[in-house]
């Protein structure tokens, strides 16, 4: 079925929070925000401002009505900045005003003096300083300590990866205006409705049936607006609340870019041993985990870097352990992968240096470790219905890895101008939020007397395409057309208390509740059916809209049961409720059986590289990914591409800089460089690894969102091996992203770790 979205997208009829009509009235907000990253505050002076024709009001903490502080683990994040600033970008006052432009010129005019305090922004000196979020964490499986002595070889080093701007191309926003007995009804471009409703009603000092939140959808997400939609949400709700009156922001680029948290850059440590025959015998790592300001959703994120610390390996003696470390940089936070692909760079970077050394091909230790049957995680859970070899073969069947090696060996021999590099990557990637008691989800379903349906979920659409197969999973349950069936908003009042739209798990957990609440409503109408044409309710079937009796057509249509359905008092509205069966996890002990299951797949990455300009090209990506018992290919398609490039640019291109005062460098798009079109991979070829899926997944069809963006990091092992050809003494480095600066010094002279 094609994307329900697809003709609005590319019409420009979508709607989006900044295309919402403006109401009669409405005021326009702008943050203030800190211009240090570490400060006493001790002067604000906004009477300038303030003084601006058009100027309504500005608000500092002092007019929190209820509690300035938004963080959600932990409360650890004011809203407004108080009396010291915490990040550059820190929230200090919200300007309000007539119109954005007045609220931009007034900005101008607000004066702050700062008594400046030493800034931080290196995880490890945030460590060493004690400067821990929360006590780090260990998952252990085995004894490495025991088995060092054992191994025929053993490796140590290090690898960092870079943080990465989400780069949702709808930025943050909210519009927020007041309603019956000081409630506020809000529209906000965030994947955690109930996030933010929650946090709101704590910043108004209300409660939350004070506040209903709807969305229609994002121009996209990635985790950036799981948690960081709720600081601009409750900024604008609390100018609504004050003032009585319609408050709309949406955020400039540069400001969100300045003022939010993005993918946590990691500086990690590890040891791998081997035995004779590349078998992986033990591994530690040391994860030093860059949170910024706030813990955020960090403490989540540092979980998942431990659950996916060995990847798509069974390695039987592991010690993994993961520091939170408070710097001062913006609180970082969720981006496609949580925390996963920082802590399986760190193992491919210690598989990459084990075979350099050893003269043997990644590959061959990559696949020697596969997880099998069976296998057991470092967290205990027992891998089952394990898809790891079958991936990886199935990839070497179709793409075969030797002659590709060949290909590229030859090119390399023969070519001045270029080298080429090949790496495999394989991904094993765990479903389910790492936090149990999130994963359930509700679903609210009305088929009105005409036969139409409407729906309405806890999911979020961001352009994954959940609301396409939403339409699927009802029109499937009734078995009618879907053009009969409508997707509502993410509305709080019609769907409570949910988990945002993140880990993955949206079509799983949002699907699950609506299959169960379609099928309730399809009892009934059985029910009935039956009693209208003297049958069994089990002879009852519908098929393609038709009443089916024993298998024979009947004279009943959908239309017409519904109709008899509706004046015989049946009730047509059903809300269903999921909850993950089979999870669990126990955090004093890091063991137990967090995920529903675990995605598979394997990507072979062809790069090329020019020798004299350090540039490269991405020639290919063949993968062979588990898409279980796909049920919407094109949208899953579009996840694996999508996923791919932004995995890649993480790899390559997308360089965060901060200055030592904490200040961002790369705060535009001049400045930070994104996958374009000609990033792309010349070729990307998508093989379906053939399974039946997998029975906690949405009609057996896997979790796509996230999985894919790993694939991207065979990129930088392409890249490295590629360099590695033309430049007997370059020194291996695990230093993402590998920007053609750094493939150009790789390729001339001997690199230093620095
Ligand atoms: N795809 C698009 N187009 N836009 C997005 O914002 N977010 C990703 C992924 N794919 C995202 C996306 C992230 S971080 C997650 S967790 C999943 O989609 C969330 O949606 P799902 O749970 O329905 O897969
Ligand atoms: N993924 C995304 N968001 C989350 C998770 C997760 O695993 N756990 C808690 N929040
Ligand atoms: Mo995705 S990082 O779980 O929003």
């Amino acid at each position: 079925m094609k994307n329900i979205d697809s003709n609005g997208h590319v019409t420009g009829r979508s709607i989006y929070l900044d295309d919402i009509p403006v109401q009669q009235g409405t005021l326009f907000a702008l943050p203030y925000d800190a211009p240090s990253a570490h400060a006493h505050i001790k002067k604000l002076d906004v009477s300038k401002a303030a003084a601006v024709p058009g100027v309504v009001r500005i608000l500092t903490y002092a007019d929190v009505t209820g509690e300035n502080q938004i963080g959600g683990i932990i409360p650890d994040e004011p809203l407004f900045a108080g009396k010291e600033i915490h990040f550059w970008g820190m929230p200090v006052a919200l300007i309000i005003a007539t119109s954005e432009d007045i609220a931009i010129q007034a900005r101008k005019l607000i004066t702050i003096e700062l008594e400046e305090l030493p800034v931080i922004t290196d995880p490890r000196e945030a460590r060493a300083k004690g400067e821990l979020i929360i006590p780090p964490r260990t998952f252990r499986l085995g004894d490495p300590g025991k088995v060092w002595t054992e191994c025929a070889h053993v490796f140590e080093g290090r690898a960092d990866t870079n943080g990465q701007e989400h780069l949702y191309i709808e930025t943050q926003g909210a519009y927020a205006y007041p309603t019956e007995h000081g409630s506020i009804r809000i529209s906000s471009s965030t994947q955690g409705p109930t996030a933010v409703q929650r946090t709101i009603a704590r910043v108004l000092g209300v409660a939350m049936h004070k506040v209903e939140v709807d969305v229609t959808r994002l121009g996209g997400g990635f985790g950036g607006k799981e948690d960081q939609a709720s600081a601009w949400a409750a900024l604008v709700a609390l100018a609504a609340y004050v003032l009585k009156k319609p408050v709309k922001l949406a955020m400039h680029r540069m400001d969100d870019m300045r003022m939010t948290g993005k993918r946590h850059p990691y500086s990690s440590d590890f040891k791998i041993g081997l035995s004779k025959d590349l078998k992986i015998l033990a591994y530690e790592a040391t994860f030093h985990q860059n949170a910024g300001a706030a813990a955020d959703l960090s403490p989540a994120v540092m979980e998942r870097t431990l659950f996916h610390a060995t990847n798509s390996y069974f390695v039987p003696n592991v010690e993994v352990t993961a520091y939170c470390c408070r710097t001062h940089l913006p609180p970082n936070t969720a981006f496609r992968g949580f925390g996963g692909p920082q802590g399986m760079f760190v193992i491919e970077s210690a598989i990459a240096k084990a075979a350099q050394a050893l003269g043997v091909l990644p590959r061959e230790i990559q696949q020697r470790n596969l997880l099998k049957e069976g296998s057991t995680f470092s967290y205990g859970q027992i891998a089952d219905r394990v898809l790891a070899d079958q991936a990886w073969e199935h990839a070497d069947k179709s793409f075969k890895f030797d002659a590709l090696q060949k290909e590229v060996d030859a090119f390399n021999t023969k070519s001045t101008s270029h080298v080429k590099g090949m790496a495999i990557m394989p991904i094993c990637f765990g479903i389910s939020f790492t936090n149990t008691p999130m994963n359930h989800a509700r679903a609210l379903v009305h088929v009105y007397q005409d036969g139409s349906v409407g729906v309405s979920t806890g999911g979020v659409e961001m352009g994954q395409g959940l609301n396409t197969k939403m339409v699927q999973v009802a029109a499937e349950v009734f078995s009618i057309d879907p053009s009969r069936v409508k997707l509502e908003s993410t509305n709080t009042t019609r769907v409570a208390n949910t988990s945002p739209s993140a880990a993955s798990a949206t079509a799983d957990l949002n699907g699950k509740a609506l299959e169960i609440g379609c099928t309730a409503i399809l009892e009934r109408i059985k029910e009935k059916a039956s009693r209208m044409l003297n049958a069994k309710p089990e002879a009852i079937t519908i098929v393609n809209e038709q009443v089916l009796n024993n298998g024979k057509v009947t004279d009943l249509d959908w239309k017409k049961l519904i109709h008899a359905c509706h004046w015989d008092r049946v009730n047509l509205s059903e809300s269903g409720h999921y909850a993950t069966p089979e999870i669990h996890f126990d955090k004093t002990k890091e063991k137990g059986h967090p995920f529903a299951y675990h995605v598979y797949g394997t990507a072979a990455v062809l790069v090329t590289v020019d020798r004299l300009r350090g540039t490269y090209v991405v020639d290919a990506v063949k993968l062979v990914h588990d898409f279980g018992k796909r049920m919407n290919t094109a949208v899953d398609i579009g996840q694996i591409e999508g996923g791919l490039v932004q995995g890649l640019g993480w790899m390559t291109m997308e360089e965060i800089v901060y200055n030592d005062k904490g200040k961002l460098l790369s705060n535009a798009l001049s400045t930070y460089k994104v996958p374009d079109i000609h990033s792309v991979p010349k070729e990307i070829t998508i093989e379906a690894l053939p399974t039946d899926g997998h029975p906690l997944a949405i009609r057996r069809s896997k979790a796509v969102g996230e999985p894919p963006l790993m694939y991207g990091i065979g990129v930088y092992f392409a890249i490295q091996n590629a360099v590695k050809a033309a430049n007997p003494n370059y020194a291996l480095r695990f230093d993402a992203p590998f920007t053609p600066e750094k493939v150009l010094m790789g390729l001339y002279g001997q690199m230093e770790r620095r």
